[in-house]
């Protein structure tokens, strides 16, 4: 384990706020929140927050959330609008959805004022397998540089193609690495998910030690099971990509910092992790099916919604009750367990940003013998 202050110490957090959650790529949605031109949509990205646009021309637009009169946020966090310009609530400055000032009110005759000087700040931004990238830092490498090594799992699931039928919004009173590490383990699984153990079986599939920014694995479906449901059953469709081993296997990857994305034969879930305090994270679940499965009538994602948000609630149970007891001055870290590998691999992540290092998984594990 980390030490304990990483999962208690409010210092900790706020540099990790700074470092990990704003300072480079982070996942701020999906593609399809930010669709049609006028769309925009503010996100929180560790130290402040970003507003996202769609342009006329179907370019997707990052800006930091903040006018550049005096500060004033563009849309509040969490907010979406949908209009042709942005217009900052405070004193209606107005910019295109490129950015670009175009109206300041009492600075039309006013020599020395040039618009052109104060446009928003833009931040580069990427769509990645139906998903939106901001980087924070402004300076950080191409994002498939660091998840090349995932294009190939993901590809068959055409997450672009998806369309999202079911959120849910929990607030858990747990670190977020601890919600990250409990993710990457079914050590737990006997002991506290029943429901997942008679679908698939806890120590079932292998982790990945492909290198990149991201740290996952697989596990199994039982036999005569079709997806994670309570009963095993799917009320989807499969999704067109998949080949026979993907139809019997769920995939679980992170990646870094903030997003959980479990892959099934018939949904994609994904979950967002927006930390809020050191010991408080809010998790945004979400849950995309084929739009063969969503266009269908009586269409009802409720068999995978259900199923996950029982086990959500299992697991972040666990994990708050973690967080109580690192509470503890006496609380000292213990050793993983073996099935703990992908724990080892994201702490060690984490380490590694402790010691100022690139965070880069380089594929090692402590029991692959790397
Ligand atoms: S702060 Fe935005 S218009 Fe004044
Ligand atoms: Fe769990």
């Amino acid at each position: 384990m980390l030490p304990r202050a990483a999962y208690v110490d409010p210092v900790v957090f706020e540099w990790e706020q700074r470092y990990l959650i704003g300072g480079g790529w982070l996942c701020v949605g999906w593609s399809d929140q930010v669709a049609n031109p006028g769309d925009q949509r503010a996100e929180p990205t560790g130290v402040g927050s970003v507003l996202l646009t769609r342009d006329d021309d179907g370019g997707l637009h990052a800006f930091a959330n903040t006018c550049r009169h005096r500060g004033h946020e563009l849309l509040p966090c969490g907010a979406s609008a949908s209009q042709g310009v942005i217009i900052c609530p405070y004193h209606s400055w107005t910019f295109a959805l490129n950015g670009k000032l175009q109206a300041a009110a009492g600075f039309k005759n006013h020599t020395g004022f040039d618009t052109a000087q104060w446009g928003l700040v833009e931040l580069p931004v990427v769509e990645w397998h139906g998903l939106i990238f901001v980087d924070g830092s402004g300076q950080a490498p191409p994002l498939d540089d660091g998840l090349g090594t995932l294009d190939e799992l993901l590809a068959p699931y055409e997450m672009s193609r998806l369309v999202v039928a079911g959120s849910h919004e929990y607030d858990a009173g747990a670190n977020w690495k601890i919600l990250t590490e409990n993710y990457h383990e079914c050590y737990h699984c006997p002991t506290i998910h029943p429901e997942l153990c008679r679908v698939s079986p806890p120590k079932s599939g292998e982790n990945y030690t492909l290198q990149g920014l991201w740290v996952g694995g697989t596990m199994d479906l039982r036999d005569g099971m079709t997806t994670m449901s309570l009963d095993g059953t799917s009320q989807g469709v499969p999704l067109r990509g998949l080949d026979e081993t993907d139809l019997r296997t769920v995939l679980y990857v992170n990646v870094f910092p903030n997003i959980l994305i479990s892959a099934h034969p018939d949904y994609v879930m994904l979950h967002r992790l927006l930390p809020q305090a050191v010991d408080r994270t809010i998790i945004e679940c979400s849950w995309a099916f084929a739009p063969e499965a969503t266009e269908r009538p009586g269409s009802d994602p409720s068999y995978a919604v259900d199923f996950w948000d029982l086990t959500n609630l299992q697991d972040w149970a666990a994990c708050e009750s973690v967080q109580r007891g690192l509470s503890s001055p006496h609380a000292v870290p213990g050793p993983l367990n073996p099935a703990e590998d992908a724990v080892y691999q994201f702490v060690t992540m984490i380490a590694r940003a402790y010691l100022g290092q690139p965070v880069w998984n380089n594929g090692s594990s402590a029991w692959s013998g790397g």
